[in-house]
């Protein structure tokens, strides 16, 4: 059956909404309800074994990429080679003999991606895939298949895809680490309740709907805008500038928070909004200075953060969007709805097709 709007405006605006249900839904796939445990899909292949993982994908399936690495090296201390389909494929990466390749893709079809599992196959690796739609050419190819229960995205820009790919990455993430012994049974299911947590936050997240949208018209005009993070919210910040960019057409980047005065300061004027992605915690002292370099060459930020992280440097701010506060595992999941949320209501307050941009395909099936 054609899938609908509803009461929608756009696909995308629907899938961003469908969030907290499709990663409720993703989740229960991946946990075991009787003990809190990560359940995995049958595979032949030692998990314990292995000492590497080569991971590969495009754009924002990319970016969940990102995150993962960050998971799997802090959790499972298993070192995480990430590289872009269309890099890595001609740089002919040394793979070690039965080592792990993770493909991560919403259609299943990017060809690039396509590309480098067939090369990774060739080579002797074992093919996990985590992807969206279950009866593409990925999923039809893979070792081991971890399917996104997100159902059909129809928005050219992902969303729901993207939180539903980290959901079974960070699961992934728990079950490696008790694999290789770096995590016990109690701290497995502590990360499972965290990440049970996810769908509530979610929803928090998604009441600031209206928030977002009035501060669109601050956005709209500018010309560059800049996103800040830092660790695993960092790729967020790239995601964060993907989505802007693809929709709305304005200039954005993504930078690493301490990263910024290596470069990208050298555009920080009042004309350019930087929106920084930094939930309170120990990381977030540094990330106030690096605001405090911000705001004395006259830039304007637009601080996400929870109610601590705003009282502490929420003052000041062009506007804030308050998060709830979250454990720092799903902070990466939670903090994908402000992006997405701000990019679509500065899109639409330029008035572009948010649902199908232009220049760009659902899935880029050419190399
Ligand atoms: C995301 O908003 C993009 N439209 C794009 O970057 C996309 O994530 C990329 O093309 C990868 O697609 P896939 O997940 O279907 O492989």
């Amino acid at each position: 059956a054609a899938v609908e709007k509803g009461n929608y405006r756009h696909f995308m605006q629907k899938e961003i909404f469908e969030q907290p249900t499709v990663v409720a839904q993703t989740l229960q796939s991946y946990i075991h309800q009787a003990d809190n445990r990560v359940a995995l899909p049958q595979i032949d292949f030692d998990l314990s074994a292995i000492s590497r993982i080569t991971l590969v994908a495009c754009g924002t399936s990319f970016y969940a990429g990102m995150v993962a690495k960050y998971w799997f090296e802090t959790f499972a201390r298993v070192p995480v080679d990430i590289d872009v389909a269309s890099e890595f494929r001609y740089r002919e990466p040394p793979l070690e003999d039965g080592g792990l390749a993770l493909f991560i893709s919403q259609s299943g079809e990017t060809a690039d991606t396509l590309a480098a599992l067939r090369h990774c196959k060739a080579n002797g690796q074992t093919i996990a895939v985590v992807v969206n739609v279950p009866t593409s050419s990925m999923a039809r190819e893979a070792d081991l298949l971890l399917p996104t229960h997100a159902g059909p995205e129809i928005g050219v820009a992902s969303t729901k895809a993207f939180t539903c790919q980290l959901a079974v990455l960070a699961a992934l993430a728990a079950h490696l680490a008790v694999k290789k012994g770096r995590i016990d049974r109690a701290e497995e299911q502590e990360i499972v309740r965290h990440l049970l947590e996810a769908p509530a936050c979610l929803n928090a997240a998604l009441d600031h709907d209206d928030d977002i949208a009035g501060m669109a018209h601050l956005i709209a005009p500018a010309r560059d805008v800049l996103y800040l993070g830092r660790g695993p919210d960092y790729p967020l910040a790239l995601e964060g500038a993907l989505k802007l960019k693809e929709i709305s057409y304005i200039h954005a980047e993504g930078y690493a928070s301490g990263e910024m005065k290596h470069g990208p300061i050298a555009l920080i004027d009042e004309a350019v909004p930087v929106i920084v992605l930094a939930p309170s915690g120990p990381l977030f002292e540094k990330t106030v200075s690096n605001m405090q370099e911000v705001r004395a060459r006259g830039g304007k930020i637009v601080l996400i953060s929870d109610e601590e992280g705003l009282a502490e440097a929420g003052e000041g701010c062009l506007a804030t969007i308050q998060m709830p506060r979250v454990h720092p595992l799903i902070a990466p999941l939670v903090y994908a709805v402000p992006v997405q949320l701000l990019a679509y209501h500065v899109a639409c307050a330029k008035g572009t097709d948010v649902d199908q941009p232009r220049n760009l395909a659902k899935s880029v099936t050419v190399e």
